[in-house]
């Protein structure tokens, strides 16, 4: 039998590669994104607890009313919007389902969304497998700011979409107020719809602001929201999120939601409503990453790798043109055998070729994980 892919472009991602690559020469694994540390012994007692209390059968499709309110007064808190924790906001299996089910829900054949490149790897193949077009608009060059010249010669009347990612995975970069009513003024008269993935929305450095679209009215008006408790309490591996979005695009996001997840596991979403009545453990990590990056940093500093700016994300992109000349790819796979620490090629983030010589490394690492990474990088 002859199977036509939906996905013919799609192999092996570079992530699996590296952490195979990392596992195979003991390499000390800075690529992927995860932390390598356990999360608060306080979530997996409320986890636990739930389970024993019997939570253990299907929960309502959106999400355990609980949750759901935790998580819209969470909102409103830091963002000042109120969304409706009943028809408003849904739990999902991760981050990625939820991007993939707003696109599902909103995309018809032929429609076209932009994507900032480079990007988190599911956009694009998510967006195919609407029928959709992918449109990929780059970030400037070195600086991974948006082109909002560019954003704007990219829209056209068959826009359904634009995915904004702000802390952005791979770069680091954080958008500022300015940019987010950039995007607002762009959009403004227009029909298109914006998959705002903030996953990393609690990890921002240096006292800035986290500026999700919740706080722009307009922006709110035509926005899904996604963010991540993996990122955010270091529970990667439970893949389980939450999407806010006005009632009309969230009633469409659930009839997709209902007949492909149709619902998340009970006993974490329990755990979670309970771990997220005290504030601190999100309102802490800000400061956490922040002393992870000034290491990691300061250990790099007078090293051959020239550091780009971390402002928020997990994540330090390096150059290392000084180093060698090798092509990302290669450069990595050269750093995971022969120095022995893995790191990510930003051209994994990029459809087509990418010349520059920029890597990502992952810190969310325990200490003394960064200090054998670092003790080899110094050597480079
Ligand atoms: C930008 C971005 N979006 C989404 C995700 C996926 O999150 P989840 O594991 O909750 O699916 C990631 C994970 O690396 C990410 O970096």
């Amino acid at each position: 039998m002859k199977l036509q892919s939906r996905l013919p472009n799609v192999g092996t991602t570079i992530f699996t590669t590296m952490s195979a690559l990392a596992a195979q020469h003991g390499a000390v694994n800075l690529g992927q994104g995860f932390p390598d540390f356990g999360c608060d012994p306080t979530l997996l007692d409320a986890v636990n607890a739930a389970m024993r209390a019997g939570h253990n059968q299907y929960p309502p499709m959106a999400g355990v009313p609980a949750l759901r309110d935790a998580v819209a007064a969470k909102i409103e808190a830091l963002y000042g919007r109120r969304y409706d924790a009943g028809s408003e906001i849904t739990i999902t299996a991760g981050a990625t389902q939820a991007i993939f089910t707003a696109l599902l829900a909103i995309v018809h054949s032929g429609d076209e969304v932009i994507v900032l490149e480079p990007c988190y790897d599911s956009y694009a193949p998510n967006i195919e497998l609407c029928g959709g077009v992918v449109v990929r608009v780059p970030l400037t060059p070195n600086s991974f700011r948006p082109d909002f010249a560019k954003i704007s010669a990219a829209l056209s009347p068959r826009t359904r979409a634009i995915i904004i990612n702000t802390p952005h995975n791979p770069s680091a970069t954080v958008w500022t107020a300015a940019e987010t009513q950039a995007l607002a003024d762009l959009l403004a008269g227009t029909d298109v719809l914006v998959i705002s993935d903030e996953v990393y929305e609690h990890m921002v450095f240096d006292g800035q602001p986290h500026q999700s679209v919740a706080r722009w009215p307009e922006l709110a008006a035509r926005s899904f929201i996604v963010s991540s408790f993996g990122k955010t309490y270091h529970v990667t591996g439970w893949k389980i999120a939450y999407v806010a979005a006005p009632v009309a695009l969230m009633t469409e996001f659930r009839k997709v939601h209902q007949f492909n997840v149709f619902s998340v596991n009970t006993p974490m979403q329990h755990g979670l409503t309970a771990y997220m009545q005290d504030a601190k453990p999100y309102l802490e990590l800000p400061g956490f990453y922040q002393r992870k990056r000034d290491l990691f940093r300061a250990g790099l500093a007078d090293s051959k790798l020239k550091l780009l700016p971390s402002e928020g994300t997990y994540f330090q992109c390096v150059d290392y043109g000084a180093v060698s000349d090798m092509g990302d790819a290669a450069f990595c796979e050269w750093l995971t055998s022969e120095v022995g620490v893995a790191a990510i090629p930003l051209s994994a983030f990029y459809a087509g070729a990418s010349s520059q010589t920029i890597i990502r490394f992952c810190f969310a690492k325990e200490e003394a994980t960064l200090q054998r990474s670092l003790g080899l990088l110094q050597r480079l």
